[in-house]
């Protein structure tokens, strides 16, 4: 039932459940969460806040002002772009239309990354390609402070987010931000320790059946990974030993099905040691390979 059929007053548990209901109908996957989260904006709570003051009926405004992000979710907006952010790698990262929304299984990258540089802690070079909102990068950098981080995108608007991100998370002084295509924007000669993308991979036709809140409000920069989806990926591990100290690792990102390509590709070109790593679905997410230390 909707709030307006009903003279029992709009509490906050009732205006969840309304709200849940109607994300539900409308194919969200955490109807109840999304429901929370936006009651929370309004009312400046947590979700444990929202269950103690359950009963707790709303004002004129705040109904105004829930359901008016109601109806933005509702059209399939993402959460993350109605309340402006998503929680990465355990830091808030302020996220909008330019820059595709964090998600969970990427935090594998910031991992595999760690663990390659556990042993240098000291002192090295590292590059994020596709940055966006600088998730990865500045996730690295906050565990590295030794470490120069260097973040590349093409969209001047992700690298926007991304500094901001960076400033507001204090870790832009161990950042670098370059805008341009893959490794275009790095000087010839550089060489790092390791190189992580999660770059576009997503064949361009598969986009239409992805779900609303994807295909229509994320960049399509983001997502287009051209005919097969290797685009990007391909000329990632083509050039990147380029750009590899010896020893150096390689981490991207892949969709799923697409770690045989990517492996069979970074061993083409030299790459050892590769190895392909499971997201938290059991889908193979992460390919890395190593470039080979040369002979003393
Ligand atoms: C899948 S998103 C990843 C963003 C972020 N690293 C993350 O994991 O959430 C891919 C990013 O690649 C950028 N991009 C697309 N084509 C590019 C290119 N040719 N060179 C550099 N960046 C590119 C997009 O602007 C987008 O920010």
């Amino acid at each position: 039932m909707s709030p307006s059929e009903t003279s029992d007053p709009w509490t906050v548990s009732r205006m969840i459940a309304w709200a849940a209901d109607d994300f539900r109908s409308k194919g969200s996957d955490s109807p109840r969460l999304d429901a929370e989260l936006l009651l929370g904006r309004i009312l400046d709570k947590d979700r444990v806040a929202l269950i103690m003051e359950a009963g707790r009926p709303l004002n004129d405004d705040e109904l105004r002002a829930f359901k008016q992000l109601v109806v933005r979710r509702r059209r399939g907006e993402p959460i993350a772009y109605i309340l402006g952010q998503r929680e990465f790698y355990g830091h808030v990262f302020r996220v909008d239309k330019n820059v595709l929304v964090p998600r969970p299984d990427t935090e594998i990258l910031v991992g595999l990354a760690l663990k390659e540089t556990q042993k240098n802690d000291q002192f090295g070079l590292a590059l994020d390609l596709c940055t966006g909102s600088g998730c990865v990068a500045v996730s690295f950098a906050l565990e590295r402070p030794n470490w120069r981080v260097t973040a590349t995108d093409l969209s001047a608007g992700a690298l926007g987010v991304a500094r901001a991100n960076a400033e507001r998370l204090g870790a832009s002084w161990s950042l670098n931000f370059r805008e341009g295509s893959l490794f275009e924007c790095i000087a010839p000669g550089t060489k790092f320790d390791v190189i992580v993308s999660n770059p576009p991979y997503i064949p361009s036709g598969e986009i239409a059946e992805l779900k609303a809140d994807i295909k229509d409000f994320e960049p399509r920069i983001a997502l287009d990974g051209g005919p097969k989806g290797f685009d990007l990926v391909d000329v990632i591990i083509q050039q990147a030993p380029n750009f590899l100290a010896p020893g150096g690792l390689l981490a991207l990102e892949i969709g799923a099905g697409q770690a045989p390509h990517t492996a069979s590709l970074m061993r083409a070109q030299g790459f050892v040691d590769t190895a392909s790593h499971a997201d938290y679905g059991h889908i193979e997410r992460v390919v890395t390979g190593r470039i080979a230390e040369r002979d003393a």
